[in-house]
C-alpha cells in the first residue's frame, strides 16, 4: 500500500500535458486511473478502422522512448499509462478489427475483452480452488462446454493453457505417461534414460509446435516417423505405418496453410485396435465440429485419446487461451501433478494438478465469458461466416487470374501472384499499404500468400475492401 500511495503521489514528467495528481485518496486515484485506461482502450478500438493494420515504421521507431535505464525512483501510474498509450498503442498490430489475416489470429469478442478486464482486476491465482473458487469453477464449466462443442466423449478432462503449443505439450505428456506406465516405467520419476522406446508417428505436414512439444518432452523433434501427405497436406491413410501399444499417433485437424484435415475416420480404427495413443492437434480446425455445415471434416477425431486446441483462434476469446483435453484425465494428472506440503487437494478439481504451471492467470474465466456470449450457434456462425469470407477471397483472386493453391475447405486461402518474387513483393506492398495484413508461406515448394480469416469482426465489406487492396498491390 505504501508503494502504491507513493507512486500515485508522483506527478507527471514535465513533458506531459497533464498536471500533477489531485490530492485524492488512493482509492479515488485508482478509480480515475482505471477510467482513463478504459477511455484509452475505447479510443483505441474506435480508431481502428482508420489506421493501418501493420504499425507504421515511425510508430515502431518511437518505441525507443520506452527504453532507457530503469528510473531510480517511482513513476506515477498515470504517467506509466500515458507512456503506454502514447508509444505502445500506435506500434501494435490492429488485430481486433476485421482486416488482419496473418497467422491464424482471431480478434477478441467484446464479452471476452470485458471479462479480461475483470480477470485482471480480480488478480486471481487460478492454481487451486482455495485461491479462487470463481476461476476454478468457471474453468471447469468452460472445459466441459469445449468438450461438448468438439463432440468429445463424456468424462474427457483437461487443462486451460496458454496456447496450442502448450496444449500439445500437455496432452503429449499425458500420452508419454500412459504408454510408459503401461510398459512398467514411471517417466515422471525416472526420466527417459533407459526407458522403453516409444514410436511417434506424425504427418509430413504436422505443425511445428507438435515437433517442439515432442522435443520438450524428450521424445525428439526428429525421432519421429513421418507419414507422406497428399497435395492438401492430409496424412495418407494408406501410408500409415504399423502401430502398437507403444505408439503415439499425432493427427491434425486443420493444416495451418491449407486448412485440410487428416482422414481421421479412415486412420483411427486401426490405431485404436493396435492400442496406440491418438493425439489430435486441432488448434483451430477442431472447432469446425461446432458447425452443422462444417462438422463433417472433424469426423473420426472423436476416437482420439487427446486433443489440443486454441480458444484464441476461431472462438475469438482473446490472447492467450489454449486447451488440452484428455479422454482419461487421470493420465494428464499423473503427468502434471506435484507434491508439496503446502499444496492442497480440496473437494474440487485443482487446475494446477492438470497444468504445466502452478501459479496461473484465470484465463478460464475469459473462455467461459467468450463461449457464454456466443452460445453454440454463435460459434457455428463464426466458423461459417469466416469460411464464406475465405471462399469470397479465393473467388475474387481467381477471377483476377491468380492461382489458388489449396482447396478452400474452411477459413484458409493460399494464393500465388506468379513467381516467388512477384508473390513476395505483392505481400510487402500490401503490408506497407496497411488496409490489411497477410503473411507468406511456402506450400509444397510454391511461394504463397496466406489468408486466414479467423476474426469474428470481419465483414463482407472488409473482404471486398481488402480484395481490392490485394489486387492493387499485385498490379503495382
Ligand atoms: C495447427 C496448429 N497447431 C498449433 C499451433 C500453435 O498454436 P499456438 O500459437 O497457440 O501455440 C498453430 C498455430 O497457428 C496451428 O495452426
Amino acid at each position: 500500500m505504501l508503494n502504491l500511495a507513493l507512486s500515485m503521489a508522483v506527478s507527471y514528467p514535465p513533458h506531459s500535458p497533464h498536471s500533477s495528481l489531485p490530492s485524492a485518496s488512493v482509492a479515488e486515484s485508482r478509480t480515475a486511473l482505471l477510467k482513463r485506461a478504459a477511455r484509452d482502450a475505447m479510443d483505441y478500438l474506435e480508431g481502428e478502422d482508420t489506421r493501418s493494420v501493420a504499425p507504421r515504421p515511425e510508430a515502431i521507431a518511437a518505441l525507443n522512448a520506452l527504453r532507457g535505464p530503469l528510473p531510480p525512483g517511482p513513476t506515477s501510474a498515470e504517467a506509466v499509462l500515458h507512456l503506454l498509450d502514447t508509444y505502445g498503442s500506435p506500434a501494435t498490430v490492429a488485430k481486433t478489427g476485421g482486416r488482419n489475416f496473418g497467422f491464424v489470429n482471431g480478434g477478441c469478442l467484446p464479452a471476452a475483452l470485458a471479462a479480461s478486464w475483470l480477470v485482471s482486476t480480480w488478480d486471481q491465482n487460478a492454481a487451486f480452488f482455495v485461491q479462487s473458487p470463481t476461476a476454478v469453477v468457471l474453468e471447469e464449466i468452460a472445459l466441459d462446454w469445449v468438450r461438448q462443442l468438439l463432440g468429445l466423449p463424456e468424462g474427457t478432462g483437461g487443462a486451460v493453457v496458454t496456447g496450442a503449443t502448450m496444449a500439445n505439450f500437455s496432452a503429449l505428456a499425458a500420452a508419454r505417461h500412459a504408454l510408459l506406465a503401461r510398459a512398467g516405467w514411471n517417466v515422471e520419476a525416472d526420466g527417459l534414460f533407459g526407458a522403453p522406446p516409444i514410436t511417434v508417428v506424425v504427418g509430413e505436414e504436422a505443425h511445428a509446435s507438435v515437433l517442439k512439444a515432442l522435443g520438450m518432452l524428450g521424445l525428439g523433434r526428429n525421432r519421429v516417423v513421418r507419414v507422406p501427405v497428399d497435395g492438401q497436406g492430409r496424412m495418407r491413410a494408406d501410408a500409415v505405418p504399423h502401430m502398437d501399444a507403444q505408439t503415439i499417433l499425432c493427427l491434425q485437424a486443420g493444416n495451418v496453410n491449407t486448412g485440410a484435415f487428416d482422414p481421421a475416420a479412415a486412420i483411427c480404427p486401426a490405431a485404436r485396435a493396435a492400442g496406440a495413443w491418438i493425439h489430435v492437434d486441432g488448434a483451430f480446425g477442431l472447432w469446425a465440429a461446432a458447425s452443422p455445415e462444417y462438422h463433417r471434416w472433424t469426423k473420426g477425431f472423436e476416437q482420439a485419446d487427446s486433443w489440443a486446441t486454441d480458444a484464441h483462434k476461431w472462438p475469438n476469446v482473446g490472447y492467450d487461451c489454449g486447451i488440452a483435453l484428455v479422454r482419461d484425465p487421470e493420465q494428464l494428472r499423473a503427468a502434471m501433478s506435484m507434491e508439496a506440503a503446502y499444496l492442497v487437494q480440496g473437494e474440487h478439481r485443482e487446475p494446477s494438478y492438470y497444468n504445466p504451471e502452478l501459479s496461473r492467470r484465470a484465463r478460464g474465466v475469459e473462455l467461459w465469458a467468450g463461449l457464454r456470449s456466443l452460445g453454440r450457434s454463435g460459434l457455428a456462425e463464426i466458423v461459417e461466416r469466416t469460411s464464406n469470407h475465405a471462399r469470397r477471397f479465393a473467388a475474387g483472386l481467381k477471377a483476377a487470374g491468380y492461382q489458388i493453391l489449396n482447396d478452400v475447405v474452411i477459413n484458409q486461402v493460399l494464393v500465388s501472384f506468379g513467381t516467388p518474387e512477384q508473390t513476395l513483393s505483392t505481400i510487402a506492398r500490401l503490408q506497407a499499404e496497411g488496409t490489411c495484413w497477410c503473411g507468406s508461406t511456402v506450400w509444397q515448394g510454391q511461394t504463397a500468400m496466406r489468408i486466414s480469416v479467423s476474426s469474428w469482426a470481419t465483414t463482407k465489406e472488409d473482404v471486398d475492401r481488402c480484395l481490392a487492396a490485394m489486387l492493387k498491390a499485385a498490379k503495382e
